[in-house]
């Protein structure tokens, strides 16, 4: 079986049931992703369900107070980004009539959001066909297929970058991004990988030539 297919094979029996994989409204596929990107998952769904319960669409997020949501955003730190949230939703209800893109090219230009994040909310918002690139792809990636270049490098990020969009399973881009981080979450995790019980051991690099420690490659700085 290819590799995509057995990630979305293990994906489909593995996955944690979680509520903004439940929806493509890329409002509150946003919400999800800017507080992830602060927390792990446990400790941001509480967050998540809060400001969705205050803000349920991007107009409501957008009249309110600085202040509100400021003080919804305590406890995930970086008050600079809580800050970049009211700005983007104001932008969207004062240049876009208050629907949230969904298209990567759009979302790349609005504030706090880069290109791991335009990635994942166009892919999963639209099924655009663009590879989410994070830390879990990073170390699937470096492992299974053996490479050693330095992921924070600009020549690593090139090559995992161009590697993650061949392999796109394009038929289904949500389907196989959600697939490959949560596989880097939960299965191939930085510390501890269940390698014995890994439906990609057989043809797995790091596995196969004893480097699971070694992989991903990051470089001092
Ligand atoms: N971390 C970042 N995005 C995520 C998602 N969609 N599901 C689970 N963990 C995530
Ligand atoms: Fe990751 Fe281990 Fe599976 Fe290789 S065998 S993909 S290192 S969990």
């Amino acid at each position: 079986m290819t590799f995509q297919n057995e990630l979305i094979n293990w994906y489909l029996i593995n996955k944690r049931d979680l509520p903004w994989r439940h929806t493509k409204d890329s409002y509150t596929i946003w919400l999800s992703e800017i507080i992830l990107q602060q927390t792990r998952v446990e400790q941001g769904l509480p967050y998540f369900n809060t400001f969705l319960e205050n803000f349920p669409s991007v107009s409501d997020f957008a009249s309110a107070t600085e202040a509100q949501v400021l003080n919804l955003w305590q406890g995930l730190g970086y008050y600079s980004r809580g800050r970049n949230m009211h700005a983007t939703a104001q932008l969207v209800v004062n240049n876009y009539n208050g629907t949230f893109p969904t298209l990567h090219d759009d979302l790349i230009k609005l504030k706090g959001i880069g290109e791991y994040t335009a990635a994942a909310i166009s892919s999963f918002s639209s099924g655009e066909a663009r590879a989410v690139v994070d830390g879990n792809v990073f170390r699937v990636l470096a492992r299974y297929f053996g490479i050693n270049t330095a992921i924070n490098t600009p020549e690593g990020k090139k090559q995992f970058f161009k590697l993650a969009n061949e392999l796109l399973f394009r038929e289904d881009s949500a389907l196989y991004n959600q697939a490959i981080m949560e596989f880097g979450a939960i299965q191939c995790k930085p510390k501890s990988p269940k390698c014995s019980i890994c439906p990609l051991n057989i043809d797995c690099f790091a596995y196969r030539n004893n480097v699971v420690n070694q992989l991903p490659v990051k470089l001092a700085k």
